[in-house]
C-alpha cells in the first residue's frame, strides 16, 4: 500500500484520492478552500456523483482519506506520489490555461526531499510534463539539492455520474512514464483495479498526454457526426434512432456515443475539443476535422432552439416555457456548457415565461438565474403550468413518461432534444412532436406510415409461418 497525495479536491481529485484510499492506500487530498474541506469532513460531498459519499465516508471513518489545507501540510506526510488534480479551464484562445498546474509543480519543486514521482492527471496539453519538470529543476537547482523525481502522465477517464464504475473498473489504464522506477510504482498501485495486466498501458509521456485529447476527441467527433446525420435524415424522411441502430450492429462501429441530440456538453468535450484545435495551431497544423466537430456541436443547438422560434414566432414572448433537464446530462448536477443555459438566455431575451424542473441540478441553475425562473418540484408540475415543453436531459424518469401525462400541456407541443419517445406514439396522441432526426413521422401531413414495431411484427409472423 502506497502514501498519495492528491492535489485539489475537485471533481477528478475527490473520485482519485477516494478510490485509491478504498483500495487501502493513504490518501492525503490538499484542497486550497478550507470549507469544502470543513463540508467534506461533515460528509457533505460538493456535487451530485452516485456512490462517491459512501467510498469518502467510509475513507475517512477507516482515516485512510486524510485532508490537508495546503500542499506544505500534505507534503509534510512524506508521499511517495503525488497526483495533480488541478483544473486547466479554457483561454478565451481556446488553449488549456496551465497556471494552477505550474503553481502546483513550482510548490513542490520548493518542497521535495526525497525521491518523488509527480503525476499529472489534469487534462494537458502535449509537452506539460516537460514543463513541470523544468519548473520543478528550476527550483531544486535554487535550492542548491540534487533530488531524482519523475513527472508521469497519467489521463483520467472518468464520466460523471457514472465515475465511480470508471475508476474501480477501468476499460484501461494510460501511463507515460520515463523511467523504470515511475512505471513499477503505478503499476503497483493500479494493478488491483484491473483483471488483466495488458490494461495498463505503458507509453511514452506525450503519447499519454495526446491519447487523453484523442480519446475526447474521436468521441465527440462520433456524436458531432451523428448530430449532421441526423439534420440530414430529416431532410430526407429518414429515421436516425434507426440509422444508429443499423450502424451500431456493426462489431467495427459499436453502439456507443452514437445518440444524436442538442449537441455535447459538460467541463471536457467543448474545452478539450477547443484545446486540441489549439494544440494543431500552435504548430501549424491546423486540425481541421476537430474544428468542424466544435463547428457543428454549436451549430446543433442554434438549430434547436431555432425550431422552437420559427414555430412559435414573436408569439413565444407571452408563452410560459416547461423545461425538463438542466443538468449537461443524466445523473449529475453540473450545468458546465449545458444546452439549458444557450436556450434559457434564448428566451428570457424573447420574454418568455420558464418553469424548469430537474432531478438534481435546478439548485445549480438558481445560483445562476435566481428568480429569473420558476423551478417545478416535480415533472409533472411543469406539464400542468407549462404551454409547451422542452427537453434537454434524458434523465431516466422523464423517460417512462406516458401520453396520457402530458394532456394538461395546454399547446400539446413538444420539443424533445434527446429523442426520449417515440415520435408516432406522440403523434397519435395528438402531440406535436419535434425531435432530432426522427421528423418523418410528425412532420407529415397525410395518414402515418406503418411504424417500425408494426413492419417488424410481420416480419416475425412471416418467420412463424
Ligand atoms: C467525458 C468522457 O466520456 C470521459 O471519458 C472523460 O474522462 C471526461 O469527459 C473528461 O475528460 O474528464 P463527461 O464529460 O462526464 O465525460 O460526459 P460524457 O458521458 O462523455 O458526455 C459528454 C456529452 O456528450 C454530454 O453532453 C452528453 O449528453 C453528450 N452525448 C454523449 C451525446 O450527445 N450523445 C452520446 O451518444 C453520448
Amino acid at each position: 500500500m502506497k502514501k498519495i497525495a492528491v492535489i485539489g479536491a475537485g471533481y477528478v481529485g475527490l473520485v482519485t484520492g477516494a478510490c485509491f484510499a478504498q483500495k487501502g492506500n493513504t490518501v492525503i487530498i490538499v484542497e486550497n478552500n478550507q470549507n469544502k474541506i470543513s463540508q467534506l469532513l461533515q460528509g457533505n460531498i460538493p456535487f451530485y456523483e452516485p456512490g462517491l459519499d459512501l467510498i469518502v465516508h467510509e475513507a475517512i471513518k477507516n482515516k485512510t482519506l486524510i485532508f490537508e489545507n495546503n500542499i506544505a501540510q500534505g507534503l509534510s506526510h512524506n508521499p511517495e506520489i503525488i497526483f495533480s488534480c488541478v483544473g486547466t479551464p479554457s483561454l478565451p484562445n481556446g488553449a488549456a490555461d496551465l497556471s494552477f498546474v505550474q503553481q502546483v509543480a513550482h510548490e513542490i519543486g520548493s518542497l521535495i526531499t526525497s525521491y518523488t514521482l509527480i503525476v499529472n492527471k489534469s487534462t494537458v496539453p502535449v509537452g506539460t510534463a516537460d514543463k513541470v519538470k523544468n519548473i520543478i529543476i528550476d527550483r531544486l537547482v535554487q535550492r542548491n539539492l540534487q533530488i531524482t523525481f519523475d513527472v508521469a502522465s497519467n489521463p483520467e477517464f472518468l464520466k460523471e455520474g457514472d465515475a465511480i464504475s470508471d475508476f474501480l473498473v477501468p476499460d484501461r489504464i494510460v501511463i507515460g512514464i520515463e523511467s523504470q522506477q515511475a512505471a513499477d510504482l503505478l503499476y503497483a498501485l493500479y494493478r488491483p483495479f484491473v483483471k488483466h495486466n495488458d490494461q495498463i498501458l505503458c507509453m511514452n509521456v506525450k503519447s499519454a498526454e495526446l491519447t487523453k485529447y484523442a480519446s475526447n476527441a474521436m468521441l465527440a467527433t462520433r456524436i458531432s457526426f451523428m448530430n449532421q446525420l441526423a439534420q440530414l435524415a430529416d431532410k430526407l424522411g429518414a429515421d436516425i434512432e434507426e440509422v444508429k441502430l443499423g450502424m451500431a450492429k456493426d462489431k467495427r462501429i459499436g453502439a456507443q456515443f452514437l445518440n444524436a441530440g442538442i449537441g455535447y456538453g459538460g467541463s471536457c468535450f467543448p474545452k478539450d475539443i477547443k484545446a486540441l484545435a489549439y494544440i494543431g495551431k500552435e504548430v501549424l497544423f491546423p486540425m481541421t476535422l476537430i474544428q468542424e466537430v466544435d463547428n457543428i456541436n454549436h451549430f446543433q443547438r442554434v438549430w434547436f432552439i431555432n425550431k422552437i422560434s420559427t414555430h412559435y414566432g414573436p408569439a413565444l414572448a407571452n408563452k410560459t416555457v416547461g423545461i425538463w433537464g438542466l443538468a449537461f446530462k443524466p445523473e449529475t448536477d453540473d450545468i458546465r456548457s449545458a444546452p439549458s443555459l444557450d436556450l434559457i438566455d434564448d428566451l428570457i431575451t424573447r420574454g418568455s415565461k420558464i418553469i424548469a424542473y430537474d432531478p438534481v441540478a435546478s439548485e445549480n441553475i438558481a445560483a445562476h438565474y435566481g428568480n429569473a425562473i420558476t423551478y417545478a418540484h416535480s415533472a409533472q408540475q411543469v406539464i400542468d403550468q407549462a404551454d409547451f415543453l422542452v427537453i434537454l436531459t434524458e434523465w431516466k424518469e422523464f423517460l417512462g413518461t406516458k401520453t396520457d401525462s402530458f394532456s394538461k400541456l395546454k399547446d400539446k407541443v413538444i420539443f424533445d432534444g434527446r429523442n426520449c419517445f417515440n415520435p408516432q406514439v406522440m403523434h397519435d396522441a395528438g402531440i406535436t412532436y419535434t425531435c432530432v432526426g426522427r421528423n418523418s413521422v410528425t412532420e407529415q401531413t397525410s395518414k402515418p406510415k406503418p411504424a417500425r414495431a408494426e413492419l417488424c411484427r410481420s416480419i416475425e409472423a412471416y418467420d412463424r409461418n
